[in-house]
Parts: structure tokens; C-alpha cells; sequence
């Protein structure tokens, strides 16, 4: 997946005043946090460990520490993403390559031309760019141009299955989440997740019920445009 929404760390307010930082900083308002969750410190210490990045370990240099990583995470982000980036990687991976960060008909376009596989309609769950656009709107704009000629996704603000069928409907092929299973682990722990799909489910399936569909590929034929 090559991402067109990050092309440099955004300026995250939210994030600033809760402390959020690279490495974890220990402050009185986390020590006070932990004195209450038994629970949680208890695993972390004889299960969990020190909470790690798993998912980069693998193409983070060996031995770096917490403080050094946030400096190499800096690093990879390398500016903007231009065609010329984008050709020598699909010479060199013949698998399937999806661009993230998708929202004009001029980088669909591109995506296309360099004979990607997939693009995901994107705004980063709306962490990078305060006047960008729910993802909903561009998806409705590209979908007639573009169903077919490339996978079409969407991202950012999925919080339930209403937005999932929503989504569908409008023509995506297939939604991605990033917090809301998030949540879900948070609440529940090891459970959370598989509790939110679970709930995503339900309500994806209530929803189709409810307007007659039997078909998630049908849905768009069920689609109504409400007034703007
Ligand atoms: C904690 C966190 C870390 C993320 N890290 C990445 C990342 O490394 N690369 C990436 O493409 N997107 C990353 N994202 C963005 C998600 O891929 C996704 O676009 C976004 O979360 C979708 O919005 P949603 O959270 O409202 O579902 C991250 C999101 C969160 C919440």
C-alpha cells in the first residue's frame, strides 16, 4: 500500500495536549491513569511487556531505542508522492499495489494509468487536514467515473454498520476501519476486537433486513440520495 495521505506528520492539537509523543513520556496524569487500572498494569508486566510498535519491527533497524525510532518514523515520511515515485514500485512488486489518500479524479487517473490494483478514498480518519472532506463525498464522485476500472475503497469515520452499508451502497468495493476496532480493544481488552466486528455485523446485516437487500453487492441499487 503506498499512502498519498501523509505527507508529513500534521499538526494534531488534540494529540499535543494529551501528551502523545514518540517515545511515551511518563507524566503524573498517565501514573495516576495506571494506579487505577490493576488490571491492565498487572499484564503489562508479566504478559505484555513494553508496548512496541509490532507492526514496523520488521523494517526497523535493530536495537534502535523508542527515541530513535520516532526519529526513523520522521525519516519515512519523505514528502510527496509523486508519479515518478510511484512507476519504480510497480516494476518492482508484481503483487497488488493500492494507493491510500485517494480524493480527486486526477490522482484516480494516475493510479490507473501506472496500473494499480487498488486506491482507498481517504483523509486519514481526518487527522491531517482540517478542511478536507468526509470521504464519503469524493467516494460518490469517483465511483461513476472509475467502479470497474479499478478496486475502489474508503476509509476514515467508519464507525459503524450503517457507515460500512453507506459506503457500499455509494459503490465502494470494500471499507477499511482504523479506531473503531480500536475502541473496541480498548473497552474489552483481547475481546474488543472480534465484540466490534461482531456488533459491525449485526448491524450490517439489520441494515440490508431493513431495505430488502440480500445482497451487499446489491446494495447500491438501493441507494437513495436524501436532500442536501
Ligand atoms: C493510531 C493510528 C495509527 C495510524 N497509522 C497509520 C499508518 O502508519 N499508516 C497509514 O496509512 N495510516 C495510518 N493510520 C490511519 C488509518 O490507516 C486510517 O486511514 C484511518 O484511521 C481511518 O479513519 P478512522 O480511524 O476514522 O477509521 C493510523 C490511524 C490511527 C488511529
Amino acid at each position: 500500500m503506498i499512502l498519498a495521505d501523509t505527507p508529513t506528520f500534521a499538526y494534531r492539537p488534540k494529540e499535543i495536549r494529551n501528551g502523545l509523543s514518540i517515545p511515551p513520556r511518563m507524566t503524573l496524569r498517565n501514573i495516576m491513569q495506571m494506579m487505577f487500572r490493576w488490571n491492565w498494569c498487572f499484564s503489562q508486566l508479566t504478559a505484555g511487556g513494553m508496548p512496541e510498535f509490532q507492526t514496523m519491527k520488521p523494517y526497523i533497524p535493530k536495537g534502535l531505542s523508542m527515541k530513535h525510532l520516532g526519529l526513523f518514523m520522521n525519516k519515512t515520511f519523505s514528502g510527496r508522492l509523486t508519479e515518478a515515485k510511484i512507476a519504480p514500485i510497480r516494476d518492482r512488486w508484481k503483487g497488488n499495489i493500492v494507493i491510500k489518500g485517494v480524493v480527486n479524479p486526477e490522482d484516480a487517473e494516475v493510479a490507473i494509468k501506472h496500473g494499480l490494483d487498488g486506491m482507498i478514498v481517504s483523509n486519514h480518519g481526518g487527522r491531517q487536514l482540517d478542511r478536507g472532506e468526509s470521504t464519503i463525498e469524493p467516494l460518490k464522485r469517483l465511483v461513476p467515473e472509475f467502479k470497474g476500472k479499478i478496486k475502489i475503497m474508503m476509509d476514515s469515520g467508519i464507525r459503524n454498520g450503517a457507515d460500512v452499508t453507506a459506503a457500499l451502497a455509494c459503490g465502494a468495493d470494500f471499507t477499511w476501519m482504523g479506531r473503531t476496532p480500536m475502541f473496541g480493544v480498548a473497552a474489552l481488552g483481547r475481546y474488543g476486537g472480534h465484540h466490534t466486528f461482531e456488533m459491525l455485523k449485526k448491524q450490517i446485516q439489520q441494515n440490508m433486513e431493513q431495505i430488502g437487500c440480500e445482497n451487499v453487492t446489491d446494495l447500491p441499487k438501493h441507494l437513495v440520495i436524501p436532500f442536501d
